[in-house]
């Protein structure tokens, strides 16, 4: 199964096995990542489960399309970045093994 590593603000970091067609979120909350909190439950409505998503996994997740729900709601999220994502609509695939996300200030 694909490893993700999430990194918290204060450098803790966890890596988790992840299920192929489930989300990054998912992979967190059922490995009770902190700072993932995931309160609407991957609905795309909360911006709880904001990361930013390290490169070469950037290129291969792409950004949130113009217009989406997605990019809607990263517009409330506090400090975005150009490499932020809403790890519940990043969904897990074999070619993201090893994939490193981070954690935004504020959540943990
Ligand atoms: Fe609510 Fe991702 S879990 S927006």
């Amino acid at each position: 199964m694909p490893k993700i590593t999430f990194i918290a603000h204060d450098g803790t970091t966890t890596t988790v096995e992840g299920v192929v067609g489930k989300s990054v979120m998912e992979a967190a909350v059922n490995n009770n990542i902190r700072g993932i909190d995931a309160d609407c439950g991957g609905e795309c409505a909360c911006a709880t489960c904001h990361v930013y998503v390290d490169e070469p996994w950037l290129s291969k997740v792409g950004l949130p399309e113009e217009g989406s729900n997605e990019a809607s709601m990263l517009s409330f999220a506090a400090v975005t970045q150009p490499d932020s994502r809403l790890s519940c609509q990043v969904f897990i695939t074999a070619e993201l093994d090893g994939m490193v996300v981070r954690m935004p200030e504020g959540q943990h």
